[in-house]
């Protein structure tokens, strides 16, 4: 029986947060590897929306086990926000059933006051980040400077280590011509929060050690999408720690062999948000049609996400790039009544066909697409929950773009709501 994780195989909000959820009936344990309160995860169960960031996608049912590894960036104020607002919707959490990893590292204030004060100073050729920290927690973590959650416990490490950040942070907000922060600006607020976060901290690589040699299930969920990956994505246009699958087992503690079945996320046609290149970007009517039908709001920020046709090419990209072994494809609904759909099969450059996405920036922003054109389909597909109910020529659309990426499609979605999902492929039997 695999294990299996989940990811986005495009720009991030493919609805991994819904499979996640669903995928979860069949797992014992949810753990993310990788990424922050960045991401946002919005679940739809018999109504109820859940909106979650830096918490796994199970931690709304009940007996499973949710569990931060160490790959994540962590903001403690946000994790305390964010499972006091999920338990005031009647979602029972603690310790007992959410863990958090000891050696994770922590975002800081001073990290989402950075990351901002960068993308103000990059005016025009802005990233278009979350604000979250993200990037500088990730910068201080691989300069060994990064405090962690074990380091909360223990008052005179904390005390050194602020020392040692504020003396690289300082340089830093004195060239921005910001105020320089005192020990106590980040010593303070840390006291105050650590009663609350500490007891969640846990030896998670144990854990998941143990359950693993006990047969449990575990399901991996990634965040962001193939594309914003360090270093398979647009860079530098991209999130800051690797997006692919390749690092769930890095990010929970876990050998390679720990992660079975690779499940990506796409949605039948492709979203952006925040800068860089997007070949079919939709810039006239069909654009804000799909935007309107998807609803594509940011959940973080609330931001417009720039929308357009299914990118074949850049699928199959991520899907080689990610070790992906099935897809589920998300959103067919929206497509729901178009004359006729394209889908990207290859870029031209300077006269050139090519059938990847070349790594430098400048070229990906010049490369045009290459359409070939379905016939769309009339009947609606929208919460069908099985492949016999859909539209001949909705069947007709996923095979070929199966053809296209060079994957099956396992799962497929025609809602937000949970169960308007269409199994074909179990990724935990494969
Ligand atoms: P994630 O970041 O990958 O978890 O995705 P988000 O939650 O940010 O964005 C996906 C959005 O699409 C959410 O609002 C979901 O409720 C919604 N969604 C997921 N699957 C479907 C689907 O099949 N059809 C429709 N119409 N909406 C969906
Ligand atoms: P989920 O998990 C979509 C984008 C930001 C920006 C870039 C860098 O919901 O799919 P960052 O704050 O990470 O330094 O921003 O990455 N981005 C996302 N886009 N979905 C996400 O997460 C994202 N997380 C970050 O918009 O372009
Ligand atoms: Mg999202």
């Amino acid at each position: 029986m695999a294990n299996v994780a989940v990811v986005g195989a495009q720009w991030g909000d493919e609805g991994k947060g819904k499979i996640v959820d669903w995928l979860s009936s069949r797992a014992d344990v949810v753990v993310r590897f990788q990424g922050g309160h960045n991401a946002g995860h919005t679940l739809v169960i018999n109504g109820v929306t859940y909106k979650l960031s830096l918490l796994p996608s199970g931690v709304v049912r009940p007996n499973k086990l949710s569990i931060i590894g160490n790959g994540v960036v962590f903001d403690p104020w946000a994790f305390i926000r964010e499972v006091t607002a999920i338990k005031s919707q009647g979602v029972d959490v603690s310790p007992a059933t959410l863990q958090v990893a000891e050696n994770v590292p922590l975002i800081l204030p001073v990290h989402s006051a950075l990351d901002k004060a960068r993308e103000e100073a990059r005016g025009a050729g802005k990233i278009g980040t979350t604000g979250r920290g993200i990037g500088p927690a990730y910068e201080d973590k691989v300069a060994r400077r990064a405090i962690r959650l074990c380091d909360l416990g223990d008052e005179a490490v904390l005390k050194e280590k602020v020392d040692a950040l504020l003396a690289h942070h300082n340089l830093l907000l004195r060239g921005l011509g910001a105020a320089e922060m005192k020990p106590a600006d980040l010593l303070d607020p840390l006291r105050e929060i650590t009663p609350q976060v500490l007891p969640y901290a846990s030896v998670v690589w144990k854990t998941l050690d143990e359950l693993r040699r006990a047969g449990k299930r575990i399901l991996f969920e990634g965040a962001q999408g193939s594309m914003l990956d360090i270093d398979h994505g647009t860079y530098p246009y991209v999130t800051s720690s690797n997006t692919v699958a390749g690092n769930a087992a890095a990010g929970s503690g876990m050998g390679p062999r720990a992660v079975g079945y690779v499940l990506g996320i796409c949605k039948a046609y492709t979203t952006r948000v925040g800068s860089g290149p997007f070949p079919t970007e939709l810039f006239d009517d069909i654009g804000e049609l799909i935007g309107q039908r998807g609803k594509e709001f940011g959940v973080v920020t609330g931001r417009k996400r720039r929308c357009g046709w299914f990118d074949a090419v850049m699928v199959r990209q991520a899907i080689k790039t990610g070790g992906i072994d099935g897809i589920a494809m998300t959103k067919l609904d929206v497509l729901d009544g178009f004359d006729e759909i394209k889908v990207c099969v290859g870029y031209r450059l300077d006269g050139q066909e090519l059938d990847y996405l070349p790594a430098n920036a400048a070229a990906q922003a010049r490369v045009e697409p290459i359409y070939e054109t379905f016939e769309g389909w009339k009947d609606s597909t929208q919460g069908a929950r099985s492949w016999a109910e859909l539209p001949a020529q909705a069947v007709k659309y996923v095979r070929h773009v199966e053809e296209l990426i060079q994957a099956p499609v396992a799962l497929l979605s025609t809602s937000p709501e949970r169960d308007d999902t269409i199994l074909m492929n179990d990724p935990f039997q494969d």
